[in-house]
């Protein structure tokens, strides 16, 4: 598929985990506090139900309270690496695949920091247009680049101000899997070659994505969905983040979805979110 828009084709995973992250802004004691989510997945109108808070879908109710377990251990995860980058002093970041993430206006931002969400036109078109609508203000210099991530996203990256000479700190979250190998591949080389000294990425990554979703009850916690997520897979999946950042000089670490939820005291509940939580990988990389 070469476009889409918030309910249709890899859009609607953006929707998806939006509301994973409303229902655990819901919840008393969240490990995300995301206050436009809600509102993104209610202007939606998704041809499918998708709740806006704990306990609103009482039949799917188990799906949801595994997604947002997911999705917050996730974004506490990156929210601090995002943090961290900040606090020793990048004022660069740029989020791949930025999807529907308001960390532009939920997260405090030193001055000077220039943040770019980079996605598809339509997707990004929705997320502004909410956002107005809910009076929202980015407490950073925020630009969006509206691109394909298969095309030649670094020079429009490049036309809206990026800086090579700067250190940058990347996110790359809910992307790779939707990735062939040689576009995720391309992605990351592209990432490398506009990483000054100093920068940092942060990735999210399961080895071979399809072959995880072969697992019976994966396979039935994802028809609740209502779409067919395994259909957005390639069947060529990307390779492994780890080993081609460490051969272009990266220094690369990594946790697991478990790791993070002993980090911040969650329990993986059932097999399938024990599953999720061994195979989910959360990479850090540093230049330099
Ligand atoms: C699962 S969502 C993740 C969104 C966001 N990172 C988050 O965690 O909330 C996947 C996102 O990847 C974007 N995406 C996937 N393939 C893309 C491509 N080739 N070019 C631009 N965006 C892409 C989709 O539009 C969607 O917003």
């Amino acid at each position: 598929m070469r476009d889409w828009d918030i309910v249709s084709g890899v859009g609607i995973t953006a929707l998806a985990v939006a509301a994973a992250r409303a229902v655990e802004s819901s919840r008393a004691e969240p490990l995300v506090e995301d206050p436009y989510a809600a509102a993104f997945v209610r202007a939606a109108q998704a041809p499918m139900p998708l709740p806006t808070r704990a306990g609103e879908l009482p039949r799917e109710d188990a799906l949801w309270e595994r997604m947002s377990l997911f999705l917050g251990l996730r974004s506490r995860f990156f929210d601090e690496y995002l943090a961290e980058a900040s606090t020793a002093g990048v004022r660069q970041v740029v989020i791949l695949a930025a999807g529907l993430d308001s960390r532009a206006f939920r997260l405090d931002w030193p001055d000077e920091t220039t943040l770019f969400e980079v996605d598809q036109p339509r997707v990004l078109e929705f997320k502004d247009e909410v956002l107005a609508e809910q009076g929202a203000q980015p407490r950073c210099e925020r630009r969006t680049v509206a691109v394909d991530l298969r095309d030649d996203w670094a020079n429009a990256l490049l036309d809206k101000g990026f800086d090579p000479e700067q250190p940058t700190a990347w996110l790359v979250e809910g992307l790779l899997p939707y990735l062939a190998r040689d576009a995720a591949t391309r992605l990351l080389d592209t990432v490398h070659s506009l990483s000054a000294l100093e920068s940092t990425v942060a990735i999210e990554y399961v080895h071979d994505p399809k072959a995880a979703l072969e697992d019976p009850a994966v396979e039935n916690m994802l028809k609740e969905f209502g779409f067919d997520f395994a259909a957005l897979l390639p069947d060529d999946p990307h390779g492994d983040p780890a080993e081609q950042l460490a051969e272009l000089g990266w220094a690369v670490g990594d946790v697991s979805g478990a790791d993070l939820a002993e980090r911040y005291g969650r329990q993986l509940t059932d097999n399938v979110t024990s599953m999720f939580g061994a195979n989910g990988r959360y990479l850090t990389g540093r230049l330099g």
